[in-house]
């Protein structure tokens, strides 16, 4: 029996597209379609699910969008000027090049060419930057998305020890940023952290991005602590689950998010909030940060 509150990731992203839809709708009548394009290269099974998934919640709020696909062995150089194309189009504002990408394909060199305006993934280092600065613009939609579920259930942050553990550039890091921004005491934790106990033992609120399923169990965590599981792995009977033992670490937890149904769904939702972002600046004529 979990005794910790269930942080529901689905129901809140339910509950934050049926808002987007009447903003959209709006933004429609002003004259205003948000438009995102999304860039799928190959046909890796993980990233044609999460494509069409970004599809399919796309139009369920009335955000338009544009399925653009390229085999796998398409050039650098094609790639980028299609990018580019989408960089001067007034009807996208959002590109998101689904990562990730094939071996002759530098992601480097693709995110730094989409325009930082159109950086719905918050991956491009000039968003990054930003968030480092604690200036307006895309944040990643994991660490984005983690904030949001935490608000809903009324977790503060000022104050509190936040441990992440994974440093990779789309979740651990721009979220110790965010945490910081947020007031918060923020210890960052990857594989070499030794012993990673020692460390999550000591966290208010816990970030576990590894992938790695079992990583935490009950003994590697605080009486009361919030625990937020980004892991997606499948167990030996093919089951998705998170990189946190979810029934025990439950029963230990004050709030705890499940997998699937937690993280990943708000992950997905902060896309449509960025990309409706990016219309509503670009509606208004300026660019993030202009005086
Ligand atoms: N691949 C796995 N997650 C993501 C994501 O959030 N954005 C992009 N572009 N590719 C991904």
């Amino acid at each position: 029996m979990t005794t910790a509150q269930l942080i529901d990731g689905k129901a809140i992203a339910k509950a934050k597209r049926t808002e987007m839809k009447t903003v959209v709708a709006q933004m429609k009548a002003e004259g205003t379609v948000p438009g995102l394009a999304v860039v799928l290269v190959g046909e890796n099974p993980a990233s044609m699910s999460y494509v069409k998934g970004k599809i399919r919640d796309c139009k369920e709020v009335g955000i338009y969008s544009e399925l653009i696909r390229f085999p796998v062995s398409v050039s650098e150089p094609e790639l980028l000027e299609k990018i580019g194309e989408l960089n001067e189009r007034d009807d996208i504002h959002g590109i998101l090049v689904q990562l990730p990408l094939p071996k002759q394909i530098s992601e480097r060199k693709v995110i730094q060419t989409i325009s930082p305006e159109k950086d719905v993934d918050g991956f491009h280092p000039i968003s990054l930057g930003r968030l480092m600065t604690k200036q307006d613009g895309f944040v990643p939609c994991t660490p984005a998305g983690i904030m949001d579920m935490l608000k809903a259930v009324h977790v503060s942050i000022a104050g509190k020890h936040v441990v992440i553990v994974g440093r990779s550039n789309i979740v651990g890091k721009p979220a110790s940023q965010l945490f910081l921004n947020h007031d918060a005491t923020v210890t960052i934790c990857h594989s070499r952290t030794t012993p990673l106990a020692h460390y999550t033992k000591q966290a208010d609120i816990l970030v576990v991005a590894v992938g790695r399923a079992g990583l935490i169990g009950a003994e590697d965590i605080k009486p009361g602590a919030v625990v937020i599981d980004v892991g997606m792995n499948r167990n030996k009977n093919g089951k998705l689950v998170g990189d946190v033992e979810f029934e025990e670490v439950g029963e230990k937890a004050s709030f705890i998010t499940p997998v699937p149904g937690g993280v990943g769904p708000m992950t997905r939702v902060m896309l449509l909030e960025n990309t409706i972002k990016a219309a509503k600046i670009r509606n208004r004529g300026r660019k993030i940060n202009a005086q």
